[in-house]
């Protein structure tokens, strides 16, 4: 999303095709420099600070973001929610304008996406969605990256999502409407996802199904994605593991899947609940391809950020 000149990274929904496909170019091409003389060229944020603002726990977010930022030539400043009390200590537009005093862009993770829309409002510099109740876009950037690399171009390709409708579900729905893939999802309909979710998938062309059956979403699918049965901020652990038990991905749905279909999950990754040993242990899984690539594409978003793509 563009706020005058600012380039602030909150939901694939706001992008149009050409320009995620730019951002993951450059992510892909600056993982192809990366430790090689040619990654000189990609010190977009020489003397930069990026602050990383996190209100729940992360391993991968963190851990990539902080990298990608040190070998981009910037510096990067991890803050928890707990010690900045973000919205309660003072008004979250007062702390969105004196942190862009300091720093020259801002990543937040935060469970209320309103919150983190009312930051980016009263931000002067890029702020960048690292996770929301709402979405996942940087991690779904990664995704796509991976899948790309394992199976060529995404548009066109079918992706089945089985599981539970949660945030990353969101940011896969965003991106199949404007990269052109078909994706199937298969949830219980207790946990069907939002009516204005696929209303806007619909609104916007995309090719989006929603099914109650594993089986007929990941049918001849070239991906299989799934993520936990309880998400941050989730409630009703048991009710979720009953209802969604259906859905795991296990060597019999996969097998339901083209016989060269990848297995996706952003990760942490409940093994033999959403997804059994057999699957993400096997030669299909890219979850660790997944994880690695969330350096390289949000790589690609800070570089957009800062107007700084150089394909
Ligand atoms: N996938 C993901 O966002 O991982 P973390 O919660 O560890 O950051």
């Amino acid at each position: 999303m563009t706020q005058g000149s600012l380039r602030h990274f909150l939901d694939l929904s706001e992008f149009q095709g050409p320009t995620l496909r730019s951002i993951l170019d450059a992510g892909k091409a600056i993982k192809t420099r990366r430790r090689t003389p040619a990654a000189k060229q990609d010190r977009v944020l020489d003397g930069k600070a990026v602050v990383l603002i996190f209100e729940q726990p992360s391993l991968r977010t963190r851990m990539s973001f902080e990298v990608g930022i040190r070998d981009l030539g910037g510096e990067s400043i991890m803050v928890t929610g707990k010690e900045i009390e973000l919205g309660e200590r003072e008004a979250i537009k007062d702390t969105a304008r004196v942190m862009s005093r300091y720093a020259d862009a801002i990543m937040i993770r935060m469970l209320d996406h309103a919150k983190l829309v009312e930051f980016a409002k009263w931000a002067e510099v890029p702020v960048i969605n690292g996770l929301t109740k709402t979405s996942h876009p940087c991690q779904v950037m990664a995704d796509v990256m991976t899948f790309e690399e394992r199976k060529g171009p995404i548009t066109g390709r079918t992706v089945a999502w089985t599981g539970d409708s949660n945030n990353v579900l969101a940011s896969w729905v965003h991106a199949s409407a404007r990269l052109d893939f078909n994706l199937r999802i298969a949830t219980p309909p207790e946990l069907a996802p939002k009516p204005e979710l696929i209303a806007w998938a619909k609104k916007e062309g995309a090719s989006v199904e929603t099914t109650s059956d594993p089986f007929a979403a990941v049918d001849g699918a070239d991906a299989v994605v799934t993520d936990a049965w309880v998400s941050m901020g989730d409630g009703e652990k048991e009710r979720r593991h009953n209802l969604l038990q259906p859905y795991q991905v296990n060597a019999k749905l996969l097998k339901a899947a083209h016989r060269d279909a990848i297995f996706l999950h952003c990760l942490p990754a409940h093994r033999n609940e959403e997804v059994t040993d057999e699957v993400i242990d096997s030669p299909q899984s890219a979850v660790l391809d997944e994880a690695e690539n969330r350096l390289h594409a949000q790589k690609g978003v800070l570089a957009w950020c800062f107007d700084a793509i150089r394909a």
